[in-house]
Order: structure tokens, then C-alpha cells, then sequence
């Protein structure tokens, strides 16, 4: 690359259009760090951590909810919309660590979760006292119930988390609520609801938050007719636009107007969608006048395969290019396994449920000795380096860093996740990936916090200590702090040319400066002959030319690097 490139790329990073090709670092900040010793990780928590984020080399952090809430959901359960749970600290508090974060260069996106509000949220509240045929049910979707009393609910339908998705209220009406009962769904038709969130995005926008991510942006919108269809009749209304609960056309109408507000920023605010729609309607909300960016989680629910993973880069990269957004990549968050222990357990362990890969090894008790730690570590690292070479933005979660493993022997009675309880334990729930970090090697709660964690962290936590591996070179931190710091220099347009290796086990891709990626996905070595000269990166060191099998090597030819 020549130096007007680099300088270009440099510049066109500190633009707006820095979403592009970032690097994106999850924080799920009650586990994050806890600076009160309340056992719950908190902002003053993340703000004593800035340094470490900043030698990882992430370019933003996503922040899950960290509002006000019960946590009947995680914190997805938001009581107040513009406020920081007392727990986790104050505005001011969260200003402080953002000033920290934007002056290393991270920028700061949060979460926000239209879809519902907790129970505890005034509105709901209100709408409790108020009673039936009030503005304030109308805020929510009330309808009265079944039978001649009413006492049955509108409809059969289940709710995502297991169980009944309408509850009875005390007067006999009923709401309806998408995941768990302390989350009512709200009503997007109600002006005073859209109003609402617009002031919620200009109040972080107004603090200085770069963007956002919009929890179940495919749900909002709903058209629920006079008599509503069956839970069987509701599975065969196709997902085209028009069913009456599941990626609607006319949320797209919001999302227009949330992309004025944005828009009105400088640089414009970001958002990313989390849509669970096919594949064809993804670009729906990666467009420029919607949300702007979608994740997709395909590499998340694909198995450790190259032919797998191309078939799925090829395809997103199209889609991508028909909207005019860059493309995601995810391998983890807060609602999967991790994806360490994913790829380290038999995939006849795996459940057949698409996100719950992993599901059914905790199930039967995330037996350790079927799990190969080893195996899951080292095509986990080769799957991250393949992903962080791609186009596009990459989102990490915390802990991978550190080679994190999903911690499987959380007894029921520690259990948080609603998804355990409402299915009576048929699903595990989402706590395994959700653990408090490990800091230190020893000390309370492995340097989380002075007061426990609030779910319970294994022996085995302390060899995947923060601050053991920052002095290993060896370690998976030292990995993901080398690659995210060459990255940027490497960093080009956004394309890539797949390269055939002969090896149907084996991919390799270039980018449009020449730096190539080279993956194997198999057990037997690949030999990467005179261009091992030019490996910048392994995720297992080279023998000689040869890269072993479940690695991944960056090639740099000579110059690029400066
Ligand atoms: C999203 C979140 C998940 C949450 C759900 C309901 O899928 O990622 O954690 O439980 O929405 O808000």
C-alpha cells in the first residue's frame, strides 16, 4: 500500500463512516468489572478497565443495557430508558467513562430494547392503575380474554422464552408480552411511544454516544386483528413483510424516522439491527435510510467447516453490497455459547435449534470429558482471525479474549436466565457466557470485584486470568491484541477474491491490498511454501512453512506493513 493509501484509510476511519469495518467490543456490563463490591459489574467498573480495552485494540464498544431494571431479563427488562441503575452508578458516572473511552479512541454504542419495557417501567405501571379502555393500556397491547368470562387468553400463543405470551391482569384483561411476563410489548402504533424513543435516542446521542444497537429490531410493529389467528395458523403466515407479529414492512417507517435523528448528528449516529429475519430481508435494515447495519449471525450458527463458512462470507458480502452497508461477523455474545466450547464438544452433542448450539452438552450437564478444550481454543482463535481479516465489522464479546469457556456448572437455584425457568429447565438459558471476567489469577472473585460475582465462577477460571495472559505471549490475549493492532494498518477496501488452495478443507482470500487470510479448517498441515516469509500473524506458530491443521495465518507481502 503506498502512503497516500495508508494515510487515506486512516483518515476515512476517523470519518463517519468509522462503523465500516470496526472492530466492536460487547461489554455486558453487569459482569464486566465491579468497582462498588456489590457482586454486579458496574460503569465505574468499566471505566477503571479503559486502558485495558485500549491496549486491545477494539475501535468501539456496545454496552448491554445497563438502565435501570429488575432483572428479570438481564437487564433487557428496562425500567427507565434515560437513566443508569443506581447499582451500576449514575450519568455522571457514565459521561466520565465516556470521556475515557472516546479520548483512547473508542467510540460508544448502546443498547436499546423498543421492543418492551420492564413491568416496572412507570408506563406499565400506570397502565396497571389506570384500568381498561385508559391512553395509558394504550401505551401497551391489552385485549380482553376468551370464554365467556373472558378467562381464557386472546390467543394460544408461546411466548420466545417458553411459556404463555399473554398474561391476565388483576381487573381480567390481558397483555401481551413477546419474551418473558415482566416484559409487556409495547404499541408501536401509538404516536406517544414513537415520540418517546426519539427522545431516548437524541438523550444518549446528546451525550455523546456514537451509536446503537436496537434489540429485536424485526418486532416491533404488529397487526393484531379482531380475532387473532392460532398459534399453528400463526406458523404458516409466511415471513414475507406481512405477518402480524414478525418483520413487519411498516417498522421500517420508524427506523426512517430514527434515521433523521441520526442523521442530524456530526458524524451521523450509528445503528445495528438485531434482526433474526432470512437472509433476503437483512438488507431491509442494513439500508442507509433504516438502521444502516444488520448483524447476521450465520458464521454463529455454522459448524466449524470451510466450505460452510465461504458459502456463508460470499453470500453476506453479496447482500451486503445490495444495501449499500458493510457486513457483520459474529462468532459470540450474550444469548450464545460460547463459541470455545461450540467448537470443542462433538457435534453430536449439539442440539438441532440453530442458536442453541451447545445447548444440549450443558443440558446433560456440560460434561468435561467430552468437551476438548484444546480443540474448541484453537479452532476458536482460527475462526476469530478469519473473521477479523474479512470486509466488514467484526463484533466481539467479552471474554473471548481471553479463550473464555462457557461455564456449564451453574446449579438451578443461581440460575438467572428466564428462558430456564419458563421452560421448566427443557433450555438451559444463557448464563454459561454471562459469568463475571476473571482479572486476576487469584483474589475475590478473581479481581471481578470485592463482593463476589453474581453468578458463580469456576476453579478453572483462574487460568484464563486478564492479567496472567496480558504477560503471556503466548497466551489468546496476546493473539487478539496482535491481530486488532495490525488490522488497522491492513485494513482496505471492502471486498475479497477467494484464492483455491486445493484443499477443500483449507480457504484462503486476499483483500484488495494484498493481504491475504489463510485458514485451515482441517487437521492435516497446509503448506504455505514461499509465502510463510511474508506471515505476519499465526494462531498457531508456523513449523517451518507449514501451517497446522485448525489455524489461521495472516500474509502481509513486503511493504504493506510500512
Ligand atoms: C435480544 C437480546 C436478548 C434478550 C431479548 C429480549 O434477543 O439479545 O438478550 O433476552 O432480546 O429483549
Amino acid at each position: 500500500m503506498t502512503d497516500a493509501l495508508l494515510l487515506e484509510t486512516r483518515e476515512d476511519d476517523k470519518t463517519a463512516a468509522w462503523w465500516r469495518q470496526a472492530a466492536v467490543y460487547q461489554i455486558y456490563p453487569r459482569s464486566f468489572a465491579d468497582a462498588n463490591g456489590d457482586g454486579l459489574g458496574d460503569i465505574p467498573g468499566i471505566l477503571s478497565r479503559v486502558d485495558y480495552l485500549a491496549d486491545l485494540g477494539i475501535d468501539a464498544v456496545w454496552l448491554s443495557p445497563f438502565y435501570p431494571s429488575e432483572l428479570a431479563d438481564g437487564g433487557y427488562d428496562v425500567a427507565d430508558y434515560r437513566n443508569v441503575d443506581p447499582r451500576l452508578g449514575t450519568l455522571d458516572d457514565f459521561d466520565a467513562m465516556v470521556e475515557a473511552l472516546h479520548a483512547r479512541g473508542i467510540r460508544v454504542v448502546v443498547d436499546i430494547v423498543p421492543n418492551h419495557t420492564s413491568d416496572q417501567h412507570e408506563w406499565f405501571q400506570e397502565a396497571l392503575a389506570a384500568g381498561r379502555g385508559s391512553a395509558a393500556r394504550e401505551r401497551y397491547i391489552f385485549r380482553e380474554g376468551e370464554g365467556p368470562d373472558g378467562s381464557e387468553p386472546p390467543a394460544d400463543w408461546v411466548s420466545t422464552f417458553g411459556g404463555p405470551a399473554w398474561h391476565r391482569v388483576a381487573d381480567g384483561q390481558w397483555y401481551f408480552h413477546h419474551f418473558a411476563t415482566e416484559q409487556p410489548d409495547l404499541n408501536w402504533d401509538n404516536p406517544e411511544v414513537r415520540a418517546d424513543f426519539v427522545e431516548t435516542l437524541r438523550f444518549w446521542s446528546d451525550r455523546g454516544v456514537d451509536g446503537f444497537r436496537i434489540d429485536v429490531a424485526h418486532m416491533l410493529t404488529k397487526d393484531f386483528a379482531e380475532k387473532l389467528p392460532t398459534s399453528a395458523e400463526l406458523d404458516l403466515i409466511p415471513k414475507d413483510g406481512n405477518h402480524p407479529l414478525i418483520d413487519r414492512d411498516d417498522v421500517h417507517e420508524i427506523y426512517a424516522e430514527w434515521r433523521q435523528v441520526f442523521n442530524s448528528y456530526d458524524p451521523p449516529r450509528t445503528a445495528v439491527a438485531e434482526a433474526w429475519v432470512a437472509a433476503d430481508r437483512v438488507p431491509k435494515y442494513a439500508s442507509p435510510d433504516s438502521l444502516g447495519q444488520s448483524f447476521n449471525f450465520d458464521l454463529l450458527e455454522a459448524d466449524f467447516d470451510a466450505p460452510e463458512f465461504r458459502r456463508i462470507v460470499t453470500e453476506n458480502l453479496a447482500l451486503a453490497a445490495t444495501s449499500g452497508s458493510s457486513s457483520t461477523w459474529v462468532l459470540s455474545n450474550h444469548d450464545v455459547v460460547r463459541h470455545a466450547t461450540r467448537y470443542g464438544i462433538p457435534v453430536a452433542q449439539d442440539s438441532d435449534a440453530p442458536t442453541r448450539h451447545g445447548g444440549q452438552w450443558l443440558l446433560d450437564g456440560g460434561d468435561e470429558s467430552v468437551l476438548d478444550r484444546e480443540k474448541g481454543a484453537r479452532r476458536a482463535t482460527a475462526a476469530t482471525l478469519f473473521l477479523l481479516g474479512l470486509p466488514g465489522s467484526t463484533y466481539l464479546y467479552q471474554g473471548e479474549e481471553l479463550g473464555l469457556h462457557e461455564v456449564a456448572a451453574i446449579p438451578a437455584e443461581d440460575r438467572q436466565d428466564p428462558t430456564f425457568f419458563r421452560t421448566g429447565g427443557d433450555e438451559i438459558g444463557r448464563d454459561g457466557c454471562r459469568v463475571p471476567l476473571p482479572w486476576s489469577a487469584d483474589g475475590d472473585s478473581f479481581g471481578f470485584g470485592s463482593a463476589g460475582a453474581h453468578l458463580p465462577q469456576p476453579a478453572w477460571f483462574a487460568d484464563y486470568a486478564a492479567d496472567a495472559e496480558a504477560s503471556d505471549p503466548s497466551s489468546t490475549l496476546s493473539l487478539y491484541r496482535e491481530a486488532l493492532r495490525l488490522r488497522h494498518p491492513l485494513q482496505t477496501g471492502e471486498t475479497l477474491e477467494w484464492i483455491e488452495t486445493g484443499r477443500a478443507d483449507v480457504l484462503r482470500f486476499a483483500r484488495p491490498n494484498g493481504w491475504q487470510v489463510v485458514t485451515n479448517f482441517g487437521a492435516e498441515a497446509f503448506d504455505l511454501g514461499a509465502d510463510a516469509a511474508d506471515v505476519v500473524l499465526s494462531s498457531r506458530a508456523l513449523e517451518g512453512s507449514v501451517l497446522p491443521g485448525e489455524a489461521t495465518a495472516w500474509i502481509a507481502p513486503a511493504g504493506l506493513l510500512g
